[in-house]
Order: structure tokens, then sequence, then C-alpha cells
């Protein structure tokens, strides 16, 4: 079965470049792009989309959420808002809800958060885990994500829980030994959150090279509330992302410009902590690969949405609404490793928003504004 969305007004394609084409065809045979040009060389195909002159772009890539959870922290959001300061302490409230609940109520809870994203135009996303933190609770909060998602991330390493607080090194010994070996089949990738009032650069250093032992893929909460090692570990281990990157050295940039780690920026984090937001321009300036995500979670983001944390990055980071959009889909497909989204070539996953809007820039100048129409996942309209 092939589907024609024509008319395109704008089309994003992200090869090469933003690689924007006006008056545009798109033509998906079944889960991937077929064809892609201009609407008077359109192919004949056997259904017909109109998009009535409006923008389509890529799905987005969402390379960082933490969607597993029960409850939420309203609480803790409006203490903030009064002047409170966010420590990451909070999690093992999280922590404490999400191990009381059942396997139906968090997987109920995590595909109402997968839909929500993707009537926003996300249509990949990334899931860790990180709520659980003991061995049995990890693997089963990973095991619901993978319903979800293939891109599932093994966060043993979140905080250390209550019970090992006397002896964390003790815990860093769990999550790199049976939690691993536990959590492993059912992730692509291990994180760690390296940073003041989690784990430090040996603690991290320790996880993340177990990690890699088992064959999982490297990503690392890295200098969010403080200038620490985590982004020059994350560089030096060959880690396919750091995020946060908030507080930064001129080494720590010096180090994400000459790798092949991205910078993953998640503004949404930094708008709900009341936090400054990280300098997007010295990163793009330096050369670095920057994608742009949502750290949904209860805790320091409580949002699923793309094109909000696209505002963001725009009217607080100084990135162009080019850059923006880059980072939110090919850039998020960057910090996965993937080449089969965040792109619209042939070959490439049909996956893909139609905007209720004539060009991208509506995302960032409109701000709040539902303005994803359609999305396509996998060729499938959603
Ligand atoms: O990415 N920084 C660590 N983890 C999450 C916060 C989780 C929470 O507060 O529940 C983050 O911001
Ligand atoms: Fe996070």
């Amino acid at each position: 079965m092939s589907l024609l969305i024509g008319a395109i007004g704008e089309l994003v394609t992200n090869d090469p470049d933003l690689g924007v084409l006006t008056d545009a065809a798109v033509v998906v045979e079944g889960d991937r792009i077929a064809w892609v040009g201009p609407m008077r060389d359109a192919p004949e195909a056997d259904e017909r989309l109109d998009a009535g002159g409006a923008a389509v772009i890529p799905g987005f890539v969402d390379s960082h959420a933490h969607l597993v959870f029960a409850g939420d922290r309203a609480g803790e959001f409006a203490a903030r808002m009064n002047g409170e300061p966010y420590t990451g302490g909070g999690i093992r409230t999280t922590v404490a809800a999400t191990r009381a609940a059942d396997d139906d109520t968090l997987l109920a809870a995590a595909s109402r958060l997968v839909a929500e994203a993707r009537r926003q135009g996300t249509t990949t996303i990334e899931i860790k885990s990180g709520y659980g933190l003991s061995v049995a609770d990890e693997a089963r909060t990973l095991r619901i994500a993978r319903h979800l998602t293939d891109e599932t991330t093994f966060l043993g390493a979140h905080v250390v829980p209550a019970e090992y607080a006397d002896d964390p090194d003790g815990y860093v010994d769990l999550v790199s030994g049976p939690m691993l070996t536990a959590a492993a089949p059912y992730a692509r990738w291990i994180d760690v959150f390296c940073d003041r009032g989690a784990f430090d650069g040996d603690q991290a250093r320790a996880v993340l090279t177990a990690g890699a032992k088992a064959g999982l893929g490297l990503r690392v909460h890295a200098n969010q509330l403080t200038a620490g090692p985590g982004v020059r570990l994350a560089v030096e281990l060959g880690a396919a992302s750091a995020d946060h990157c908030t507080h930064l050295s001129d080494a720590d940039v010096d180090a994400l410009a000459g790798s092949g780690t991205v910078a993953t920026l998640l503004p949404g984090a930094e708008f709900s902590t009341r936090s400054p937001y990280p300098d997007a321009r010295r990163l793009l300036d330096a050369g670095v690969t920057v994608a742009l995500a949502t750290d949904c979670n209860p805790g320091s983001s409580y949002t699923s949405s793309m094109p909000f944390c696209l505002a963001l990055a725009v009217r607080e980071m100084r990135m162009t609404p080019a850059e923006a959009l880059w980072a939110a889909t090919a850039g998020g497909a960057r910090a996965l490793r993937r080449d089969d989204v965040g792109v619209l070539r042939p070959g490439a996953r049909a996956d893909l928003a139609v905007l209720d809007a004539p060009s991208y820039l509506h995302l960032a100048y409109r701000p709040g504004v539902p303005l994803i129409s359609t999305v396509l996942h996998n060729g499938v309209p959603q």
C-alpha cells in the first residue's frame, strides 16, 4: 500500500542540513519513505493525503525521557516555584511510589505519556528506568518500557536508594553486577546520573564500564547541577550522548567538539527547576552536535512536548528555529545513533508530522499552540 502526501507547502527533510523543499510531496510505502520531491514530479500512489499547503517535518526524536513511574510531584514543583531549590532528592519519593505500583498501573501510565508525546509529533522516544533501584524493580520497569519503545535505557545509577544510604559503593557494585545482569536483556543503553547528590566520576566510570562490557551503549546525565566530570567521562568512554550540559567548562566544550558524543539539551528541566538554561550557542559555535529532548519525568521536567522544548531553545538558548528543529529531529537521531529516523529520505522510516501551519518557523513563533495536525508513525496515521 502506497500513500502520497501532496500539496506540502514546506517540507523539512533534514537531507542534507535542514533540507527544506517548497511545493513538495512525499510517498510512503508500508512503513518506509519511498520518494521525496517536488509536487509536480510526484508518482502515482494508492492513496492520497492533501496537506493543503501546510508544512511537514520529520517526527520528533525525543532521546531522553523517564516515563515509567507512579504518582507525581506537583507539591515539590509548587515549593520550587516558591523558592525551594531542585536537588534531585525527590527522586526517592517517586522510587517509593513506583515500587508500590503494579505492572499494569505502570504500563498504563507510561502508555498514556507516549500517546501524549505522539499527539505532539514525537515518533521515536527513549525511555529510561531509574525509579525502581532494586534488581527486581529495575528489570520490571525496563520490561514495561520495552512494550513502548526499542530505545530503552538502564538507569539503575539514578540516585543511591535509601536502603544503601550508608553504603553507596555497595550500591554501585549492585548496579554494575546483579542489577545490570537482570536489566541488560531489556535495555539498549546504560546511563548514570553523574552529579552532586548522585554519583561521582569514579562511581559513574565503574557503572558505564560494566555496562559497555555487557554490550550496552553509553549515555550520561552530565553537568546538570554542577560542572563535574560527567561530560569528559562521557567523551572519554565514547558515549552516544552527554545529557543536560548546563554547567560546562571550556575543556568540556572542547572535549565535546572533538568527539562523537552528542550534547543533549533539556530545557524543560531548566524551565521547571527555574535554573539558568544551557548555552546552546556556545556549543553550536564550537562545532558540537546538539540534540533537544524533553527529559519528561515527574520531578524536574514534567512535559512530553517537543514543540515546547523547541520554543524554549529558540527563545532562551539562542538557537535559531532551524537549529532547534534539526536538534529535535536529526539531532535526537544522532544521540540514539540512528540513521533511519529524524530524516525524510527514501528508505527512512515513514515518521512525520503535518503541521497546522505554513512553516516550521511557527513551532517557536506560536508557543503553546497545538500545531501538530497529523502524525504518521511507521507509515500509519495516528
Ligand atoms: O534528568 N537528573 C536526574 N534525573 C532527572 C530528574 C528525575 C527526577 O527528579 O525525578 C533529570 O532531570
Ligand atoms: Fe533525565
